[in-house]
């Protein structure tokens, strides 16, 4: 098992140290002639032109990765999308119509809460896309498509590798339903793409500089509750890095929108307590930056330790950060396959630290196949 683990601790580390390459796998062979090309999927461009609705289905950390393809596609294509939980979506009568396009997303392919909202909306009559890893599973086989990300098999519980092929999926897909439908002009998605292809070079970059938030981790073993805020994508990266820790550390971790904090969770920041904060590029559309910047001057305030993912260059955030982990620059919505990572090593650092059997954490399963 050790030579199967590379060299690594853990099958997690070794997987969250595949990234880079896991991304460039999902980006593959998807471009002709400038265009998207997404044959793989099987689905009449006629389809895609007729939706009026999206949902995204998932559990888990591809829910989180659904919470960030919401952000994508309804910028891109102006198709109101929303994300639920398979088992909530399931069982509380949703509105699904010919023109809802279901898009189910699961690593396994096997997750029986997700496949259970699959037959739902395809009984009420929608076309249903999988964004699988799993080849011949069962999802993508009972539903109208599949798009696939081609990470390689994932063997540890906590998904890292099939989180960024999942969203880089997502990415695909809102790319090619823009396409499709004319929301965006082919240069702009020639443009889109180029950056997203930069992403695997930049994910190594993070990945190059592990050394700094392994210390921290290592430093933090002993800590009980952790918090993680971010907005527009960093939200469900601060999610995504709440999971984790819960999931392989067992440690208390909450994760939040940043504007959320002042309506109650402000409440939970005492002297010492360790906050993540995820902060967009300062070079984004809207001031998202310097909102988050007033969020970690609050939580400052208030005596919380800052722990603070920003853009290399983004010095606004210095004055008000215990510690600055750089991420490179890209698109505010690409960032969400950047920022993450920190946030996967310090789980799996800090459990390593802790003894814990971290490809193998108490009372979870890779694959959950009852409801
Ligand atoms: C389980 C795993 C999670 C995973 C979730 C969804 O709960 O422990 O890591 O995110 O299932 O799995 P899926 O295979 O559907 O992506």
């Amino acid at each position: 098992a050790a030579a199967q683990k590379g060299g690594y601790d853990s099958f997690m580390a070794k997987e969250i140290h595949e990234q880079a390459s896991a991304v460039a796998d999902t980006l593959r062979g998807r471009l002709e002639n400038g265009a998207l090309q997404l044959d793989e999927m099987a689905i009449d461009p006629s389809v895609l032109r007729s939706v009026d609705k999206i949902v995204v289905v998932a559990c888990g950390t591809a829910a989180n990765a659904g919470a960030v393809a919401k952000y994508a596609i309804e910028h891109w294509c102006r198709i109101p999308t929303e994300v639920e939980l398979a088992h909530e979506f399931r069982y509380r009568d949703p509105v699904v119509t010919e023109k809802t396009l279901v898009v189910a997303i699961s690593q396994s392919g096997e997750t029986m809460d997700t496949l259970m909202a699959v037959r739902h909306a395809r009984e009420q009559g929608a076309k249903v896309i999988a964004i699988c890893n799993t080849h011949g599973s069962t999802i993508p086989r009972e539903s109208d498509a599949a798009l696939y990300l081609h990470v390689g098999p994932e063997i540890a519980v906590a998904s890292t590798k099939a989180y960024l092929g999942q969203i880089t999926a997502c990415y695909l897909l809102g790319l090619f339903l823009a396409q499709v439908r004319g929301n965006l002009y082919p240069d702009e998605i020639a443009a889109l793409m180029a950056d997203l292809e930069k992403i695997p070079e930049q994910i190594q970059q993070v990945l190059d500089n592990a050394g700094q938030v392994e210390q921290l981790a290592k430093d933090m073993k002993d800590t009980s509750s952790v918090l993680f805020l971010g907005r527009h994508v960093g939200y469900p990266t601060a999610m995504e890095g709440a999971l984790k820790l819960k999931e392989i550390a067992y440690i208390h971790a909450e994760g939040f929108a940043a504007g959320e904090l002042k309506h109650g969770p402000i409440a939970l920041v005492e002297e010492g307590q360790p906050v993540f904060v995820i902060v967009p590029s300062p070079n984004g559309r809207h001031s998202l930056h310097s909102k988050v910047v007033s969020n970690i001057q609050e939580v400052r305030a208030r005596g919380a330790r800052t722990l603070v993912i920003a853009e290399e260059g983004d010095d606004a955030v210095v004055p008000y950060a215990d510690e600055v982990i750089r991420i490179p620059a890209t698109r505010t919505l690409f960032a969400a396959l950047l920022t993450v990572i920190p946030l996967q090593i310090f789980s799996c650092e800090l459990a390593t630290a802790k003894g814990l059997d971290v490809d193998q954490p108490r009372n979870l399963a890779k694959s959950v196949t009852v409801e």
